[in-house]
């Protein structure tokens, strides 16, 4: 009997991939439901499956490989960042997990730049003064902030995205700076002058995280970075909440050790509705909507659905994040 492939996806997808998922070869289970799976339904709903469609709200660890069994042959996640999966045990087992580079780059610097703007010039403070008829009359003093033109940008992590953010700045006459592991060579075409993390922190009057997550970067502005940011200074974290200690950041902002913060990435997300952070009103917190274009959402599911498609053909996964997996192959 030949054996007919499954597939679990984690969630509805936008249209169009969703119908190329429905006419797939293959035997497929959605999860339907608005709200992710819990870890319980989870390992319930992969087991038996050949290939599953994940989601960043989707914790795939060893006990879900497990639950799934040694027909696996293929995961693929519909987000860039791939943090809630266990790449090292999928390498292991030889599973190749696919993501979605480049396709959201634009759309997350977009809103990197709407987060500075908005934090800088109070934007949605001061839109709510309006909508709650607290706007008495325009005011030589009233909601100023720094400007974002001419100001010195750090940015911790110039990869894709990192340089579509400077590539939007050129046009701010921005002085830009940036912190690798390595030097870029796309730096000097980008106007961006390598720094270590010290010098970009206390000079910076913006800081721009743009890593992966990852054990090397949890926490990587903790208390001590935030000490080194100058009074007057904004983050904005479009990367992964665990980059930034949050309960370090709730004392910086409180105190004045910094000016503001936009955060479309928290933890856990979304925050409590008491969180003391979402009562400060220098801070402009985003349900982490960064690639969420109608059009890049469609691209990055039609990257994740190719991803898919070709592992479950036994094909090289075209955005694979561990191509160790055909080292030997
Ligand atoms: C979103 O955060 C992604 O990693 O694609």
């Amino acid at each position: 009997m030949i054996h007919m492939s499954r597939v679990f996806v984690t969630r509805m997808l936008p249209e169009p991939a969703m119908r190329r998922l429905q006419t797939g070869d293959f035997e497929l289970d959605v999860w339907p439901e608005p709200y992710p799976p819990t870890d319980e339904v989870l390992l319930r709903r992969v087991s038996g499956m050949d290939g599953l469609l994940t989601l960043l709200t989707d914790r795939i660890d060893v006990k879900v490989l497990d639950a799934a069994g040694p027909q696996l042959k293929v995961i693929s996640q519909m987000a860039v960042g791939v943090d809630n999966i266990d790449v090292a045990a999928c390498t292991a087992r030889g599973i190749p997990v696919g993501h979605t580079p480049g396709v959201l780059s634009d759309a997350v610097a977009d809103l990197t730049i709407g987060l500075m703007l908005a934090t800088a010039r109070r934007i949605v403070e001061a839109a709510e003064d309006v909508k709650g008829g607290d706007w008495r009359t325009w005011s030589p003093m009233g909601w100023v902030g720094p400007d974002l033109h001419g100001s010195t940008v750090g940015i911790v992590g110039l990869g894709r995205i990192g340089a579509a953010v400077a590539r939007r700045l050129s046009g701010f006459g921005v002085r830009l700076l940036y912190y690798n592991r390595r030097a870029s060579p796309h730096a000097t075409a980008l106007g961006a002058q390598l720094a270590s993390m010290e010098t970009l922190l206390e000079v910076s009057d913006f800081v721009s995280l743009h890593c992966p997550y990852t054990p090397e970067t949890h926490h990587l502005i903790d208390a001590k970075a935030l000490k080194r940011m100058k009074p007057s200074a904004i983050l904005i974290n479009t990367a992964r909440g665990g980059v930034v200690d949050q309960d370090a950041l709730l004392v910086a902002l409180r105190s004045g050790q910094i000016r503001a913060a936009g955060l479309d990435v928290t933890t856990p997300e979304p925050l409590p509705a008491d969180h003391p952070l979402l009562q400060l009103p220098n801070v402009v917190v985003l349900p982490h909507i960064g690639s969420a274009s109608s059009a890049t959402r469609i691209k990055m599911a039609h990257m994740a659905v190719d991803n898919l498609l070709a592992g479950l053909w036994g094909q090289r996964l075209p955005h694979c994040v561990n191509p160790e997996v055909y080292a030997d192959k």
